[in-house]
């Protein structure tokens, strides 16, 4: 009890002096660098605001600057700098705003500027067919659906395995896929039955690790062949029955003949009785 106390009288003198030494002298004024706000995501179609959340500067005393790599920014038609709430604002940013932002104090303490670094970074992850079939023998390729600004680590794996040691080296290739991510694309030369399997890329990003799947089976030679034979059977059943149709055909024809042989005898009786 007594202790918790005393912690807590400490926390109440530290809360005074913290309180005191923000409205001290320039001298004492301390950036917050810490936090995830170090790294902002950009997203196509949303609106991006960075703050330079330097807590303990007072917005009214100093004047920030911007730059996006070390390129100084000035208020336009497409960036508003904020110098209130020390913060920028992109109503509609595109993929060339991704960079390394710094705010830095201007005036004031004109031997060592104060700083903050904002990571922009944008990261687009797309579906991706939940299966695929391939041909035994073939190639399988897969694309991860993903685009970074910078480019995420793209990782494979085949049912949990790195996909290195889950499929033979000659027959694997790993490329950048079309958006020019490297290793985006998964190339399987030559496929076999045991290539069947769940397919995973695992996108890496500063933040944060995403995953896309895939379930390849793999169609063996002789199931691509079930066509054909199908095809082959059906012409040999109806070669059969055109032929048994034919042959019962020749059959009434004869059967036909026989009567009218038959007739003719009748005729030829009736002529012989007429004759008779
Ligand atoms: C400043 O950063 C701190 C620590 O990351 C966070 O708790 C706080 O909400 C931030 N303030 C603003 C205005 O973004
Ligand atoms: C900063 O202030 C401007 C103007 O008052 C406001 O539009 C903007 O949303 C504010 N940004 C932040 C991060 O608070
Ligand atoms: C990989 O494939 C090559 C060529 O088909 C073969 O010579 C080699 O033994 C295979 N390696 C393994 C580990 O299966
Ligand atoms: C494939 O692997 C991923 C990641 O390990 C998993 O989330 C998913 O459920 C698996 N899919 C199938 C069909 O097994």
């Amino acid at each position: 009890m007594r202790r918790t106390s005393v912690f807590i009288l400490l926390g109440f003198l530290g809360l005074i002096y913290g309180a005191g030494s923000a409205h001290g002298t320039d001298a004492q004024l301390e950036v917050d660098t810490t936090g995830g706000d170090a790294i902002k995501m950009l997203y196509i179609g949303f609106p991006l605001s960075i703050s330079c959340n330097m807590t303990n500067v007072e917005s009214t005393a100093l004047q920030l600057q911007w730059f996006k790599n070390d390129i100084k920014l000035e208020s336009d038609d497409r960036i508003k700098i904020f110098q209130e709430n020390s913060s920028i604002y992109i109503a509609e940013p595109s993929r060339d705003d991704v960079g390394e932002y710094k705010c830095q104090t201007a005036g004031g303490i004109p031997d060592d500027p104060l700083h903050k670094i904002i990571l922009v970074i944008f990261l687009e992850i797309r579906k991706m067919d939940k299966s695929k079939v391939v041909t035994e023998g073939g190639d399988l390729i897969i694309e991860c659906p993903v685009e970074g600004h910078p480019p995420p680590g793209i990782q494979w794996y085949k049912d949990s395995e790195l996909i290195a040691d889950a499929i033979n080296g000659t027959q694997l290739t790993l490329q950048p896929n079309d958006k020019e991510m490297p290793n985006g694309l998964l190339k399987v030369t030559g496929v076999q039955l045991e290539h069947r399997g769940n397919y995973t890329c695992a996108i890496i990003s500063k933040t944060q690790k995403y995953e896309r799947s895939m379930f390849v089976r793999v169609k063996g030679v002789y199931a691509a062949l079930w066509p054909f034979l199908g095809i082959l059977v059906e012409m040999i059943v109806l070669g059969i029955i055109i032929f048994i149709f034919e042959k019962r055909r020749a059959k009434a024809e004869f059967d036909e003949s026989d009567t009218d042989q038959g007739n003719d005898q009748k005729a030829d009786n009736n002529r012989g009785q007429r004759r008779k």
